[in-house]
């Protein structure tokens, strides 16, 4: 396993964190707790839960898993998230000082933690000024029940105002983004990415193999089937990504990441995931599995580094179609200057 800052701060994480979406959803109690100890096992260092996830049941395993291994929480960064509805009140959801006061101490209580080392705007809130949520954040920093500010699903706008208003008002920083990144989703790449790189902001990127698609399970004019996330509505599997990309692309990716893997006899997932985790500013990918084999599998990328060349076959390969202006060619030129000679 490999360790790197989380963001610009003195905390150190595994480049894999572990995701606990599917906990309480398709993995039960028994094979979630069984992912977590092998995680750890594996020299992982970083877990990602919210509160949203299976309505609080992800958080709840989670805990019982702690409650039952003394010690092992001292080696854990902990990241939650909150935001999204967990009622059905108008007070329910949002970034507001309201939602976010209880929405934040029902985690410590489902989780059984004093502290979370991390949490998380799950997405913006068109409906809270921004400054009302750095502000809490804040208040909570220093009442001692989160230790570090992040944000997930913001666009550029929104993660660069962020960043400022809590720089000039001596407010917690906040120190990474969650974005939906992998080798066939780059939008972040435009404006995401541009700032992290910038302000020193961590990536943690979610849905690293798009939800399985590079893992090389499906294959091109043969729908999902069987007991798979795509499988069991694979509607959305393809308008997720072979739909939007253009299929043509979504093979092209696929097929550039399965010939790298047979010639390093590796399997797909690590390839993809050994993409993400070297990308700029990346901190940690949060990897997502159904079953401990799956883990074990993606648990493969760790210590895989990929060659110059390799990198440079895929990221050709999933390049992202952009007209000239203002993220292509005619963008970049247009920003150009040099030095007299
Ligand atoms: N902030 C956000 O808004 C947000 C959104 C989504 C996720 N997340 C975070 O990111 C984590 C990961 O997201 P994700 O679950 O979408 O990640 P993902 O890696 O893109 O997809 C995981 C799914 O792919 C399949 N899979 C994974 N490894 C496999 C392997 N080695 N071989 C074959 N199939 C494999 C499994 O589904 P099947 O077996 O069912 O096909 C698994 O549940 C989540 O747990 C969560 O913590 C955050």
């Amino acid at each position: 396993m490999r360790y790197r800052r989380l963001g610009s701060t003195g905390t150190v994480v595994s480049t894999l964190c572990l995701g606990t979406m599917t906990f309480g959803n398709e993995t039960d109690e028994a094979g979630s707790h069984a992912q977590l100890d092998r995680f750890v096992e594996a020299g992982g260092t970083f877990l990602d839960t919210a509160d949203v996830y299976s309505r609080g049941i992800s958080e709840e395993i989670v805990g019982r898993w702690l409650r039952g291994r003394p010690g092992v929480r001292d080696n854990l960064v902990i990241a939650t998230k909150g935001r999204f509805p967990m009622g059905e009140g108008g007070n329910d959801a949002g970034l507001s000082r309201l939602h976010l006061t209880k929405a934040l101490d029902a985690s410590l209580g489902r989780l059984g933690v004093d502290a979370i080392d991390l949490y998380q705007a799950h997405a913006w809130d068109p409906m809270t000024p921004i400054e009302e949520t750095l502000r809490f954040f804040d208040d909570a920093v220093r009442a001692g029940k989160i230790r570090y500010v992040g944000v997930s699903n913001f666009v550029g706008w929104q993660l660069q105002k962020a960043v400022l208003l809590a720089r000039f008002a001596g407010l917690a920083p906040i120190v990474t983004v969650q974005p939906q990144y992998n080798l066939l989703a780059r939008d972040i790449e435009h404006e995401v990415m541009p700032v992290c790189v910038n302000e020193g902001i961590g990536i943690l990127p979610w849905s690293p193999l798009g939800g399985g698609w590079l893992t090389g399970k499906y294959r091109r004019d043969d729908l999902p089937t069987g007991a798979t996330r795509l499988g069991e509505n694979p509607n959305r599997g393809v308008e997720a990504y072979a739909g939007r990309n253009a299929a043509e692309q979504t093979w092209q990716v696929v097929d550039a990441v399965r010939a790298i893997a047979e010639s390093r006899g590796v399997s797909m997932a690590a390839v993809s995931l050994a993409w993400l985790v070297d990308r700029p500013a990346v901190t940690s990918v949060i990897l997502g599995a159904r079953t401990v084999e799956q883990l074990d599998d993606n648990l493969t990328a760790a210590d895989l580094v990929l060659t110059d060349d390799e990198r440079a076959r895929l990221d050709e390969a999933s390049a992202p179609r952009v007209a000239d202006y203002p993220y292509g060619r005619a963008g970049v030129d247009q920003q150009a200057r040099r030095l007299p000679a």
